[in-house]
């Protein structure tokens, strides 16, 4: 029997230690001591065994159970730690990667110059509107004093749809719109899109922005006009910025002119950026032409205004000093990212 004992221990000491997984390691406790288990089996055996010896080879077994259990947990613990611990090494993170960033887009210079174009004249109490891309001949052109032959429709080709559609040349048919409305006095801005068959080129795209503004009230005059405007040039170019009006054709504004404003690189004194003129040009402006009020359904003779016009563009080019328009629409994140 002690040597029988003897063997069981043996074995199972070896069974153990081969064990190499938790589920091979209770194969082994359940084949020594499950319930038909090798040592369990000794156990019954019991009763065979002399009163007299009984006692000690009880011992015996008790004892031998006692060594293979603690053997046994001990492997478990073993194999636990061994298993927690590759488990935790496979699933490990590491707290020094960079982390993901989220990209975060940004708006577009143009978008950038128009809002705060926008931002100074809501300021001055402007109400900013927008009008069709797609516009009838009559709004665009007849209605602006540009009637079927004048020369200006010439210099302004346009993309028709067909004989009374077009894209809009111009954003100055928003003006026509808003005072057919009938609501009086008028203070407002109109930016968008307008389109023209230009060559591709550093300054010219055959689709770009302008920012129409227009005011009409009793009693506005060329001095309201000046001032508005060179306010707005000292807003958006820095406090310093000269505003100076040069005579000029529009159809619909008499007077007409061209504001230029001193360059806010040189601050007038002529460098590269101004092409050593001083002076950049910026807008076309005017008395809004009592024929176009007339046409509009308001009294040139109790109300008249002024208008102007703005390239985005000119202004997003000039301000972040872009020497070449296309950049704008290339959509090259390179380029973009900068402003
Ligand atoms: N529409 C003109 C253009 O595209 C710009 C312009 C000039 C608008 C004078 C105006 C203005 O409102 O008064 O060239």
């Amino acid at each position: 029997m002690k040597e029988k004992l003897q063997k069981i221990r043996e074995s199972a000491m070896r069974e153990i230690e081969e064990a190499k997984t938790l589920d091979k390691l209770n194969d082994v406790r359940v084949a020594i001591l499950g319930k038909k288990g090798e040592l369990t089996a000794v156990l019954k055996s019991m009763k065979d065994v002399s009163k007299e010896d009984r006692p000690l080879v009880g011992q015996l077994v008790n004892e031998t159970r006692e060594h293979i259990e603690a053997k046994l947990d001990a492997a478990r613990g073993m194999l636990e730690k061994a298993a927690l611990e590759a488990r935790l090494s496979s699933e490990v993170i590491d707290v020094t990667l960079p982390a993901k960033k989220n990209e975060a887009g940004h708006r577009h210079p143009n978008t950038i110059a128009l809002e705060e174009v926008e931002r100074i004249f809501t300021g001055m109490g402007y109400e900013v509107v927008e009008g069709p891309e797609v516009e009838y001949d009559y709004y665009n052109f007849e209605a602006l004093n540009i009637p079927a032959n004048h020369p200006a429709k010439d210099e302004q080709d346009t993309f028709y749809i067909n004989d009374e559609i077009v894209l809009r040349t111009q954003t100055s048919p928003v003006q026509v719109r808003v005072m057919e409305k009938g609501k009086l006095p008028i203070r407002m801005i109109a930016p968008g899109r307008v389109f023209r068959s230009d060559e591709v080129d550093a300054t010219h795209s055959p689709s770009f922005h302008q920012i129409e503004g227009m005011v009409i009230d009793k009693n506005v005059t060329f001095a309201d006009l000046k001032g508005t405007l060179s306010e707005w040039a000292k807003e958006m170019f820095g406090e310093d910025t000269k505003v100076k009006f040069r005579p000029h054709h529009f159809p619909f504004t008499e007077p007409s002119a061209e504001m230029d404003v001193t360059c806010f690189k040189c601050g007038g004194n002529g460098c590269r950026f101004c092409k050593g003129e001083g002076w950049i040009e910026i807008l076309g402006c005017g008395m809004v032409h009592p024929k176009v009020l007339r046409m509009s359904g308001i009294d040139p003779e109790e109300y008249s205004g002024f208008a102007f016009g703005i390239g985005l563009e000119r202004i997003a080019l000039l301000k972040y000093e872009i020497d070449d328009m296309r950049l704008l629409y290339e959509n090259d994140i390179r380029f973009l990212k900068q402003f």
